[in-house]
């Protein structure tokens, strides 16, 4: 069965080499079909951090690649660079698209740049972008064997009150809107701390399934305490066992020096995607 292999927060430049090697290996191993890099690829974004992080990924040579900038891959020192070209660095490093998507038989993923240069840390979702991911989605939203996700790098939920100062801005109307419009997943990053929520229990208006997949850091030792580096790994189940995925939260242990699946879980997803109200 293909899987989605989700990296979030490399943040190259602090990247613990072991553990970049048991990444390698582990991705030797699982073979997933699609990489999604979800932002802060970079520590300070550098061109030599940005070189590495695509040395890296050139490396794992996964079919099919989505990577969207966080809010570490645009220069904060580099006033120029901040104001004027935010992001000439990572489209030197990682192509022109700042919100790339990929189509395959089994899957249709949106990466939304959600990064601001105005912006620090924080990060937001304009009703253009919303409305044009959703155009996106139901593009696909009456084929039930696709999994449809969002990319987004700062989280549309999260599960501790300390970190609700880091919720993406404009996280209410774009989880309605993607819901709506079919969406399963919507994937994030930024607060380096993993967990699958479903977003029916932020919002119990929602018309259908929706789950929020947020990874932890993969490779830098910027590490929550008591968190270990993670990767998320999500299949497709086969269609007999209805409409669901799992994601696998895959933690490098030290004890071993690879990377050991933690967690699974099995998302229930909704059968079709509920017809949108149509919009002038
Ligand atoms: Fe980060
Ligand atoms: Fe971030």
């Amino acid at each position: 069965m293909s899987g989605l292999l989700q990296i979030s927060d490399p943040h190259f430049g602090t990247e613990q080499p072991p553990v970049v090697e048991a990444l390698a290996r582990f991705v030797e191993a699982q073979r997933p079909e699609l990489l999604v890099l979800s932002g802060d690829i970079t520590q300070r974004a550098t061109r030599a951090q940005f070189n590495a992080a695509r040395r890296f990924v050139d490396r794992l040579a996964i079919p099919h690649r989505l990577v969207i900038p966080g809010n570490h891959d645009v220069p904060l020192y580099a006033f120029w660079m901040r104001l004027f070209a935010p992001y000439a660095r990572h489209r030197a490093a990682f192509g022109d698209a700042l919100e790339p998507t990929i189509e395959t038989a089994g899957w249709a993923v949106i990466g939304v740049n959600t990064t601001r240069w105005y912006r620090h840390t924080d990060g937001e979702v304009s009703a253009e972008q919303i409305e044009q991911v959703a155009q996106q989605l139901q593009r696909s939203a009456g084929d039930a064997s696709k999994l449809r996700i969002v990319v987004v790098h700062q989280p549309v939920a999260v599960t501790r009150e300390k970190d609700a100062h880091d919720l993406l801005r404009g996280r209410e109307a774009a989880v309605r809107r993607w819901a709506e419009a079919g969406a399963d997943l919507v994937l994030g990053g930024h607060i380096h701390l993993p967990f699958v929520l479903p977003l029916q229990s932020v919002d119990g208006t929602l018309p259908r399934a929706l789950w929020c997949v947020q990874a932890g850091t993969a490779l830098s030792s910027r590490v929550r305490a008591g968190q270990a580096n993670s990767v998320n790994l999500i299949r497709r189940d086969a269609p007999s066992q209805g409409r669901q995925c799992t994601v696998e939260r895959w933690d490098f242990a030290r004890s071993s020096g690879e990377f050991e699946c933690a967690e699974i879980h099995t998302l229930a997803l909704s059968a079709e995607a509920a017809r949108a109200p149509a919009r002038a």
